[in-house]
């Protein structure tokens, strides 16, 4: 596959490049500063930014999957929605032929009412982003992963969770825990397996062994319901009648592939 990573130089990004590299896959990375993009040789660098269309329909030309591990930090409300969001709209709307997608987004994505969503807004748009790939029509595996690099040396085995009930709630590591290497490890394996279509999960990781096999895990999972813009099992606190209208013409107006 030919792999497009954004949020290349990113701290999960980095590992996303590593990974499908390591995989076979032929990757090409947007970045906004080729300074940062030390990358191997292999690589295509195409400079951009996700905000902008036109750099981003550069970089989605030819592609047959996207990765995307971008964020805003710290960017606040508005970073929220132009980056964490519009890094995903932007590139939906180029997309010019089917592709398969890998989204990270982020454990308690659905928890609305917590500090950190009330000042950022942040798990707003990421959960709209979310509705935005299901509702697009591509081949899709949602991850939202626990704290980053927060698990103890030993806590290596793999658990997928649905729902986001079990995480979320505390805004703190308390919610889960997981590897950077093992995030990446996730969201590209999903770009070659038939079990991870339509899924949306909670990664975290818990004292034990990491899996080699990652099908398995894939394969236990609940597809998400056709035609729903949230995960099955999750809470149904975000109203689409209560959504922003941009959001809901963003959601009429993607594009089918
Ligand atoms: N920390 C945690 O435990 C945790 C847990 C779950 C989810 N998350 C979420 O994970 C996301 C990524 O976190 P991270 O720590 O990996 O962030 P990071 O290291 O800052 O990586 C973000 C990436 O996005 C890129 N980016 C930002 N704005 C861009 C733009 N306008 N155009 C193109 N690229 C742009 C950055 O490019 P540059 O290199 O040029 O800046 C960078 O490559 C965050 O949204 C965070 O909310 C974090």
């Amino acid at each position: 596959m030919i792999v497009l990573a954004i949020g290349a130089t990113g701290s999960i990004g980095r590992h996303v490049v590593a990974e499908a590299l390591a995989a076979g896959h032929t990757v090409r990375a947007l970045v906004r500063d080729r300074a940062r993009a030390d990358f191997p040789a292999s690589v295509d660098v195409v400079v951009g930014d996700v905000t902008n269309p036109e750099t981003v329909a550069a970089a989605v030309h030819g592609v047959d999957a996207v990765v995307f591990t971008h964020g805003s930090d710290g960017g606040g409300k508005v970073g929220s929605r132009t980056v964490d969001y519009g890094a995903v709209r932007n590139v939906l709307a180029a997309l010019d032929r089917p592709v398969r997608i890998a989204l990270m987004t982020a454990i308690g994505v659905t928890n609305r009412m917590g500090a950190y969503n009330q000042s950022t807004e942040s798990h707003d748009w990421k959960r709209r982003a979310e509705r935005l790939v299901r509702a697009s029509g591509h081949e899709y595996t949602i991850v939202r992963p626990g704290w980053f690099d927060d698990n103890a040396a030993d806590q290596l085995r793999l658990v997928f969770q649905q729902g986001d009930s079990q995480g979320g709630t505390s805004s703190s590591p308390a919610d889960g825990v997981i590897s950077r290497r093992q995030i990446a490890q996730v969201l590209v394996s999903s770009l070659t397996s038939e079990s991870a279509r339509h899924k949306t999960l909670e990664l975290v990781a818990e004292t034990g062994t990491a899996q080699t096999d990652l099908e398995p895990l894939f394969a236990a999972l609940e597809a998400d319901p056709a035609g729903s813009l949230d995960g099955g099992a999750d809470v149904d606190n975000q109203p689409l009648a209560e959504e922003p209208e941009s959001v809901r013409a963003d959601l009429v107006a993607i594009r089918q592939p």
